[in-house]
């Protein structure tokens, strides 16, 4: 007997040195299989410790000791190469190669619209004026009525309206974000400086230069005796803030019935920069429109319960997206809302 376990012992010995030699190769389950094998309930190793109880006692006594020895032995031998085998796997999952190209994370980015926004944002904040926002589907009153364009005045058509379908409300979505003004004037009264970036809507074919979903800023500034030169001033100080370029700004006359007088902005065409020949972005002009602006209508005022007598002030109405196609040399519109990401991801 104590030859067939010194033989065992041997046999287990060599298999596990050959294990060792393996190393991280061999599966924990291989090791695993082989310990059931010699030490589990059924294993060799106990069939023949289980017979030790039928020796005699003197023999029992001896016996007993040199098995337990082996078994201890190969217990012992089992727990090295287990012990072994799992160092060298967590040593090759804590190692770490410097040199292995990283994982590519694929980062958003915000589109040029939104960038243009922050930055008119902060910059009109630092000028003392509110952001407001307000509702893109919008009644036909603070649209047009409050705007001084009565119904069938034929201003309406200045833009092609989507007017809504509702059995009671006049609703429509908002053409421009001048449907903001006498909101805003009525909640927070004057003196007033605010702007409202927003999005509006108008049933419009569209090509590089029109969207029927678009961008607006609007601005107020009511106060005492506000005269165009603030109005001048506030817009030099815009330019200036978005384009980093030496960019002219000139005005024009314009009517819009809500202002008196009115005009309509230009700035110099920054694709070009050539005011003689142009460009076909800018028409050849060398200028490019921005939007209109002009001194609040007086009836404009009394609709958002600002005493004209006392108070004046300046509006305007920019397109968002043009001075993101001007701030990025962008020569269609229709890329905004492509989705493109070749485009898109350009900006970050
Ligand atoms: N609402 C005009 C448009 O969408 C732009 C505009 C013109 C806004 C004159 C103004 C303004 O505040 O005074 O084309």
């Amino acid at each position: 007997m104590q030859e067939e376990l010194n033989k065992i012992k041997a046999e287990i010995f060599k298999e596990l040195k050959n294990i060792k030699k393996e190393g991280e190769k061999i599966s924990a389950t291989i090791v695993n299989d082989l310990e059931i094998k010699i030490l589990g309930r059924k294993g060799e190793l106990s069939k023949i410790l289980r017979g030790i109880k039928d020796l005699g006692q003197e023999k029992r006594k001896e016996f007993g000791k040199f098995a337990n020895n082996i078994k201890q032995e190969i217990t012992e031998e089992f727990q090295n190469v287990k012990t072994m085998l799992n160092f060298q796997k967590n040593e090759k999952k804590n190692f770490f190669d410097i040199t292995l190209q990283g994982d590519y994370v694929n980062k958003g980015s915000l589109n040029p619209i939104t960038l243009v926004q922050n930055d008119l944002e902060n910059l009109f904040s630092t000028l003392g004026f509110m952001i407001v926002d307000g509702p893109e589907l919008e009644s036909d009153y603070f649209c047009f009525e409050t705007m001084n364009i009565p119904k069938h005045h034929p201003a309406r058509d200045m833009q092609d309206t989507f007017y809504v379908e509702t059995d009671k409300l006049d609703l429509v979505m908002r053409p421009h974000t001048s449907s903001m003004e006498v909101r805003a004037m009525k909640v927070y009264g004057a003196p007033l400086r605010c702007v409202i970036p927003g999005r509006v809507f108008r049933n419009e074919a569209t090509d590089a230069c029109h969207e029927h979903t678009f961008n607006q800023i609007e601005g107020l500034m009511i106060d005492k005796n506000i005269s165009i030169s603030n109005f001048k001033a506030i817009i030099q100080e815009m330019i200036s803030g978005i384009f980093n370029a030496d960019v002219k700004t000139r005005l024009r006359p314009g009517y819009f019935p809500y202002v008196e007088p009115g005009f309509e902005l230009d700035m110099s065409c920054t694709i070009c920069n050539d005011s003689k020949n142009g460009c076909p972005t800018c028409k050849h002009s060398g200028w490019l429109e921005l939007g209109g602006a002009g001194m609040v209508h007086p009836h404009v005022l009394k609709a958002g319960n600002i005493d004209p007598d006392k108070f004046s002030g300046f509006a305007f109405g920019f397109g968002l997206e043009r001075l993101a196609m001007m701030r990025y040399g962008i020569n269609d519109i229709r890329l905004f809302n492509s989705g493109n990401l070749k485009f898109l991801e350009q900006f970050r």
